[in-house]
């Protein structure tokens, strides 16, 4: 590149933070320049032109194609595997189930303190869709035929798949101990009695939302390769790290030894937080074939057997006062992780315990296990569950004491998490903001209005509903590592161990450099999420990827700047204090004529590089940074069909700063989109009474929603407090936040409308129609 040209690395005139000096701790940005703009995604062509290279498109020389034979029973006992026929059918290399010595490690189920040790080929399948055995051929029919060939002598055996039987007394026992994952678990503060008796009105209500599943456009796949005794893994993965130590784990190898790549990834929404069973089964084919093997899930098997959101069966009691002070509130759910401990109930009482100011709170959570799939993290564990009761309580609680339901909410906003011990406060609550600013954007008021001017008049009803909510695990923590790479033209590259699943984080991490060095963002090389080249990263998940990285990626670009400032104080002869850095050179503070670019820099030309090192430092010491949210929507209701348009939705988050508005609105635009889901459409339906297996496995009979069930007016609200205290960039986290209140604010909505309370999941016709004639 010509020297002329090297200027374009950096934004000319662009200008950028003071640098902090070496121990000191950066000040906070204030107004930025580049982060928060909405600039297109750095790999946005890579995308679009599809030259990502997902794990999927992996394809290497000899590359053999697994599948995995998987229990067609919710509960069955394996007498024998029989694959004598299989290992002769053309182009099959290798088969291994429980019977291959080496073959069958122990695969552990945990859920807190509660651990199962199962096999990977486990002799008893405890739901549809275990694996059983697993095939190696030379394309993906052959392994599939092969799969077809192996005879299976299955003693199949009395099954339970709904949570509410699970605890009954002829039910049959999954676990030799019972069905319930551990006794159940009590909260309590204040005193809910005494609560009750301070209240005007008490509120009773049974709310229920039904199992979903993650769905990622991408299924669960691997790609697996030895070379000697090395292990390299290309999987669709939210952490390589993650993948890395668990593979390293179960097959005893050293963690140098496994080297996982996951650059893209097709989303996965919590469901990709670990090392599948596929992923150890493709490794174990490998090694036995001598090639690389490739297995990609199908749309079923993903159905099957790499997570959900399980159902929630709650109980919610309430008690407030005429002026809006809630006195008591008092909460059950029964839930499950399915056939093995995976939080059936975790998160579910978070809103009820830290939401609304309340002294009077206590939660029970019940976990059982029935014969389904395990659950995993799914967006916001357990919040969308707890929402979908406690918000639609607010509203009902609301209407009996004649207040607005944005009022009532405004009168119980907490400034402490009154859930966690010692109630430490938020480094900022932005619950009010959301509140009053999303209702004015949304003219809640006005809506509200028209609605009861209009009266109950004619066949289509139009409501409007709303819901708040919080993140609990929002706010990002330590560890992260950051390497920043600045080479002799000046140009940079950026290593990180995080994965980008979908959501912008590389966009993100390049603004944020953009920011300290006025580089521009396009032109930032990023390296990432390869444990073999890349660093040591916890996985992307619990919306804490930018809240984690971005404060560590800050520190990177400073300790490079800070270096660069001590290589031009040599070559200008002068003290580095004297001096700041401005895009793309180096001037001094008081004789703007003593200059140099970056890429003169005699320091660097002779070392080629200068390396800056970033860490994410510890979080505030007793305070808790969670992100805050309200959400608005209006519906129409025809009340002959029982048919529900959602015509416009409103998203007021205070998830701190925001660090790239195109990348924010659209986490806003895909969280109302699922959010929708949960309310509308979603439901696994299994056959509890005949065959306990799932009945609609594919995306025909599972609904997702469609562009047709989301409105197209959707408005993302962002509210940001300058919290700079959260961290040294300001970030609280996005991606789950935002799906927490949509269903019950459709469900409000869907109340005002018609005066009918759905509490149940999902609201559809058959069910709307249902309760309008009762
Ligand atoms: Mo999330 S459910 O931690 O990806």
């Amino acid at each position: 590149m010509a020297e002329s040209e090297k200027g374009l690395y950096y934004i000319e005139g662009m200008p950028v933070p003071e640098t902090s000096k070496p121990g000191e701790p950066p000040k906070p940005w204030g107004k930025t320049q580049i982060v928060g703009k909405a600039v297109p995604r750095v790999d946005a062509y890579e995308r679009v032109s599809g030259s990502a290279v997902y794990p999927a498109d992996v394809s290497l020389p000899n590359m053999l194609y697994g599948a995995i034979l998987r229990c067609p029973h919710p509960h069955a006992r394996v007498k024998k595997v029989s694959v004598e026929k299989a290992l002769h059918l053309p182009g099959v290399s290798a088969i291994i189930s429980s019977d291959t010595p080496g073959a069958n490690p122990t695969w552990t189920y945990s859920s807190g303190s509660v651990e199962i040790q199962s096999r990977l080929f486990d002799p008893v399948c405890r739901f549809e869709g275990e694996a059983v055995a697993a095939v190696a051929a030379e394309t993906p029919y052959r392994a599939w035929d092969a799969v077809r060939a192996i005879a299976v002598d299955y003693e199949t055996l009395p099954f339970v798949a709904d949570e509410r039987l699970a605890l009954k007394p002829d039910a049959i026992s999954i676990h030799k101990g019972g069905n319930r994952v551990e006794p159940t678990k009590i909260y309590a503060r204040g005193d809910v009695a005494k609560g009750f008796a301070e209240a005007d009105v008490i509120l009773e209500q049974e709310y229920r939302t039904e199992c979903e599943i993650h769905s990622p456009i991408e299924p669960h796949g691997c790609v697996a390769n030895w070379d000697g005794n090395r292990l390299t893994i290309w999987e669709s993965t939210q952490g390589v790290y993650r993948v890395q130590s668990n593979v390293a784990d179960i097959l005893n190898l050293p963690l140098s030894m496994v080297r996982v790549i996951g650059h893209y990834m097709g989303g996965a929404f919590g469901s990709k937080l670990q090392a599948g069973k596929y992923t150890v089964i493709a490794a174990l084919l490998a090694k036995r074939s001598g090639g690389p093997v490739k297995i990609t899930l199908s749309r079923e098997e993903t159905f099957l057997a790499v997570g959900n959101r399980p159902a929630a069966n709650m109980k919610l009691k309430a008690g407030i006062k005429k002026d809006g002070t809630l006195t008591a509130l008092d909460f059950e759910c029964l839930g499950t992780g399915g056939a093995y401990p995976a939080g059936g109930t975790s998160g579910v009482d978070w809103l009820v315990r830290d939401l609304y100011l309340c002294s009077n709170v206590r939660t029970k959570s019940t976990d059982v296990y029935v014969n389904a799939g395990p659950a995993r993290a799914f967006r916001a564990p357990g919040h969308p569950q707890g929402a979908w009761a406690l918000e639609q309580m607010m509203d009902a609680l609301a209407e009996a004491i004649r207040m607005d339901p944005v009022e009532v909410r405004l009168k119980n906003i907490p400034s402490v998490s009154q859930g966690r011990k010692g109630q430490p406060p938020y480094t900022t609550t932005g619950l009010k903001e959301c509140l009053k600013e999303g209702a004015a954007a949304f003219g809640w008021q006005q809506a509200r209005k028209q609605i009861a001017e209009s009266g109950k008049k004619g066949t289509v009803r139009r409501g409007v509903g709303m819901a708040g909510a919080l993140w609990a695990a929002g706010g990002g923590r330590p560890p992260s590592t950051i390497i920043l790479k600045l080479f002799s033209d000046g140009s940079v590259n950026l290593n990180m161990g995080a994965s980008d699943i979908g959501t912008g984080t590389k966009t993100v991490m390049a603004l944020v450099v953009a920011e300290e060095l006025g580089a521009n963002p396009d032109l930032i090389q990023i390296e990432h999420a390869d444990t073999g080249t890349t660093q040591f990263a916890t996985p992307s998940g619990g919306s804490k990827t930018v809240p984690t990285e971005s404060p560590a990626v800050r520190a990177a670009a400073i300790d490079v700047k800070q270096q660069l400032l001590a290589i031009a104080a040599r070559d200008l002869k002068v003290e580095a204090d004297s001096l700041e850095f401005k895009s793309g050179g180096i001037v001094s503070k008081t004789d703007p004529s003593r200059k140099i670019r970056i890429a003169e820099l005699s320091g660097l030309k002779q070392r080629g590089v200068v390396v800056g090192i970033g860490y994410r430092g510890p979080n505030p010491e007793n305070k808790i940074a969670n992100p805050f949210a309200a959400q608005f929507c209006e519906v129409e209701v025809d009340i002959r069909t029982g048919e529900v348009r959602i015509i416009r939705f409103l998203g007021a988050h205070d998830s701190g700063r925001v660090m790239s508005r195109l990348t924010y609105d659209n986490q806003v635009f895909g969280g109302i989109t699922m959010g929708i889901g949960l309310a509308a459409t979603e439901a696994r339906i299994l056959d509890g009474n005949q065959t306990g297996k799932m009945v609609n496995r594919n995306w025909h009979d599972y609904k997702l929603p469609t562009a047709l069930d989301v409105p197209a007016d959707m408005v993302s609200l962002p509210i940001d407090l300058g919290d700079t205290e959260v961290n040294t960039t300001g970030a609280k986290g996005l991606g789950e936040p935002v799906t927490i209140p949509t269903a019950a604010a459709v469900a409000n909505a869907v109340y005002h409308a018609t005066g009918v309370r759905v509490t149940t999941t999902p609201i559809n016709p058959v069910k709307l129609c249902r309760l309008l004639a009762g």
